[in-house]
């Protein structure tokens, strides 16, 4: 496996491959890699036969409050999960390789969209994932990109701004990786103390619940969310910050339960923030 530090040698490698004919897949990570980056990784793999994969801890979708400096980090590890997954590339660069000192220029949606779900507590949280990934689609220029839909409004922001800006790029969404007791796998779950990790399955029960009514045939988004917020307030480790019914492709809020709506949710476990959602399918 290559390790790249700078765009340079990204791009010099990606070169040397487009001229032997090969396809390149890209895997935008923020590294502390889990059994969810690694089902990217596989998808990618089994689709395209060059993969990279980044892994670079954003400064730009981390407002001041957050946790940039604490987020988790382990490259030595990563980089033994993406060898044992057979990646051919992985970029690792310094934020001064993304970012120049003075660097003002952003890539940001100006639509309801981004203020949505997670934009309502992240109001720059959006402009800082579509600038970096769309820096990363500029250095790797891959013919396919692989998201998850553990991060569903990352995954809707990403295909609206490939659809906008005209990247030749096809965007590919992942199905959500759970622990074997239903919490979805995140770096942030390390946060978590052990009473908090008990408490922490609250969401994805929730969750679960949420698929049950739905399958016995409820319609009413209201009754769905009521569900939810009921059964996630048993939890006094919990405090919610929005449980919405949303339209998988705008992320605008719907009334009615259909194919393709969005059912998501963020909770504070403590101070941990966590996500989970499901789509309904038809
Ligand atoms: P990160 O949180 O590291 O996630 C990288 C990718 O892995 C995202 O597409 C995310 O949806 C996916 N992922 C994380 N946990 C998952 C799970 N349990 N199941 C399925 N997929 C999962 O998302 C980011 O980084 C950043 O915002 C990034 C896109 C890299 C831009 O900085």
């Amino acid at each position: 496996m290559i390790i790249a530090t700078t765009i340079a040698e990204v791009r010099a490698q990606v070169r040397e491959w487009k001229q032997a004919g090969l396809t390149v897949g890209l895997v935008p990570t923020m590294g502390y890699l889990h059994e969810g980056h690694a089902k990217l990784i596989d998808q990618a793999i089994s689709m395209c036969q060059r993969v990279v994969v980044s892994t670079f801890v954003n400064p730009t979708q981390f407002a001041p409050n957050e946790d940039l400096d604490s987020y988790p980090r382990d490259f030595d590890r990563d980089c033994a999960l993406l060898r044992a997954h057979g990646c051919s590339m992985v970029f690792y660069p310094l934020v001064s390789e993304m970012y120049e000192p003075d660097a003002a220029t952003y890539v940001e949606i100006l639509s309801e969209m981004p203020k949505q779900l997670c934009g309502k507590t992240r109001p720059t949280h959006f402009r800082g994932v579509c600038t970096v990934v769309s820096k990363l689609f500029n250095i790797v220029t891959p013919d396919k990109a692989f998201f998850g839909q553990k991060d569903a409004q990352q995954l809707a922001i990403i295909r609206r701004m490939v659809r906008d800006m005209s990247y030749n790029i096809e965007i590919v969404g992942c199905p959500i990786v759970r622990e074997e007791d239903g919490l979805a796998k995140s770096s942030r779950n390390t946060y978590l103390n052990t009473e908090e990790r008990q408490a922490a399955l609250i969401l994805s029960k929730s969750i679960f619940l949420g698929q049950k009514l739905v399958a016995e045939g409820e319609t009413n988004a209201n009754k769905i969310i009521d569900a939810i917020v009921t059964n996630i307030c048993t939890e006094p480790l919990a405090r919610i910050d929005y449980v919405a019914v949303v339209d998988g492709i705008t992320m605008m809020p719907v009334k009615k339960i259909t194919d393709n709506v969005l059912v998501a949710m963020a909770v504070y476990i403590g101070k941990t923030r966590l996500i989970d959602n499901f789509i309904v399918e038809g």
